[in-house]
């Protein structure tokens, strides 16, 4: 079921076709969660490339292993294996800056040196959750592709995040690469959608009235993940109805009550104060109003500190003690639902460069591995959980296996494991 995005489609197979006409093309697709970037890029790939015998190398990047330097990269050399081409993996032991432009330029050669066929689309979806590492190796691949037919689609939810390293925000905005926004779809489209949304045999079939699929549009602003929660969940008469008021979509609600479940309790009457007061209500009303508010400020203050320090000892060469600082203060960041600093403390991490050697030496799956740095910093299954978006029974299930491999039985015996395999 695939509703809307005509304008969307037309620009993504001009490029498609310029691309086979022997141009290297690129194309950014951004926007929030669920607007519909991978199931646009789907339907291109499935549609129009197909029909014209492209062959795509589809990567993603994952929320829980944004520490496994080079991890989305790695896998798209092994998608370029399949074309089928020899890929030269840089081996291990080459510096890091020196490794990011190996692993492009294996990536470059296996693509130059594919053999002939349709024109190569390469996809990297959910590209803000990619390694940094790999995200510099994909500007040092795209400056190099420019003879090649290859259209390369990069989907994010956005381009102006942190996340982005400046050399490839340049490539992905200058001049001849194509932006495509996606914005929510129309009341139509919407109304297309519950026409085509399977409901059970016992509730009343059929589509959205326009004065209702407004409401709905009004409601979601066209965003089709929440809008089809909301099909779902609710029978057409209610949706029909305009005495009634929507409810917030699950989609929508979760991942704010997971992460509000997962914060101290100082932290959730603050967040609680902040949502009652509304937008732009000062710190201090807001705190006055929660009362007792000293932990989450002096937490987000000690964090600052030891964000600070990591780098400190970074800097100097101290790579190992910068680590431990830096995920200490990453996982108050996080929990407190700060994301930048967030991120800035997963930069300082990543360039401390010691997750690969960690994976080598312990044997963990990218899973695994950062499930057992978690654990070692203290996090409980449900913070975990939390964290890398998956379900509690999921982390309790990595945790036995990691147990298994590691012959051990415990969680400090594991945060020893981490700590002496990862610096
Ligand atoms: N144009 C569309 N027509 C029908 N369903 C759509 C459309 N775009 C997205 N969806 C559905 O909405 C949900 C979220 O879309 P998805 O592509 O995963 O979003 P994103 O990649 O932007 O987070 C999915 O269930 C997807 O199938
Ligand atoms: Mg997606």
């Amino acid at each position: 079921m695939f509703v809307g995005r005509t304008a969307e489609l037309a620009l993504l197979g001009a490029e498609l076709r310029a691309a086979c006409a022997g141009r290297a093309r690129t194309v950014v697709v951004d926007g929030p969660e669920g607007i519909g970037k991978t199931a646009l890029v789907r339907r291109l790939v499935d549609g129009e490339a197909a029909e014209r015998g492209c062959r795509v190398l589809a990567v993603a990047g994952e929320a829980g292993e944004r520490g496994l330097r080079l991890g989305l990269l790695r896998e798209l050399a092994a998608e370029a294996g399949r074309l089928p081409v020899p890929v030269r993996w840089p081996p291990c032991g080459l510096p890091g800056r020196e490794r990011v432009t190996a692993a492009g330029q294996a990536v470059c050669d296996a693509l130059a040196g594919a053999p002939a066929g349709g024109p190569i689309v390469l996809v990297v979806d959910d590209a803000q959750w990619a390694d940094t590492a790999s995200l510099h190796a994909l500007a040092y691949v795209l400056r190099r592709l420019r003879g090649v037919p290859v259209l390369t689609i990069v989907a994010c939810r956005d381009l102006g995040g942190p996340w982005l390293p400046d050399g490839l925000r340049r490539l992905l905005t200058a001049d001849d690469a194509v932006h495509v926004p996606l914005g929510g779809l129309t009341a139509t489209d919407l109304a297309d959608l519950s026409a085509a949304t399977p409901r059970p045999p016992d509730r009343p079939q059929g589509t959205l009235g326009a004065e209702a699929a407004g409401r709905l549009h009004d409601h979601t602003l066209g965003n089709p993940l929440h809008a089809r929660a909301l099909l779902d969940a609710v029978p057409l008469p209610v949706l029909e109805d305009p005495a009634v008021r929507l409810p917030a979509p699950a989609t929508y609600a979760r991942p704010f009550a997971r992460r509000l479940g997962s914060c101290a309790p100082a932290a959730r009457r603050l967040v609680t104060a902040c949502a009652v007061l509304g937008d732009g209500c000062p710190l201090h009303v807001a705190a006055a109003v929660a009362g007792r508010l000293g932990d989450p400020l002096k937490a987000l203050e000690e964090a600052r500190v030891l964000l600070d320090l990591g780098r400190l000892l970074r800097r100097t060469g101290r790579r190992r003690a910068a680590a431990g600082r830096l995920a200490a203060a990453r996982a108050v960041f996080v929990r407190l639902g700060a994301p930048s600093p967030a991120e800035r403390c997963l930069q300082e991490l990543e360039a401390c460069g010691l997750e690969t050697s960690a994976t080598a030496r312990l044997g963990l799956t990218p899973q695994e591995l950062s499930t057992a740095t978690l654990v070692a910093h203290g996090l409980t299954n449900r913070q975990i959980a939390a964290e890398l978006f998956i379900s509690v029974k999921t982390v309790e299930y990595h945790i036995g296996k990691i147990y298994t491999k590691l012959g051990i039985g415990s969680r400090v015996a594991l945060a020893a494991k981490v700590t002496a395999g990862g610096a």
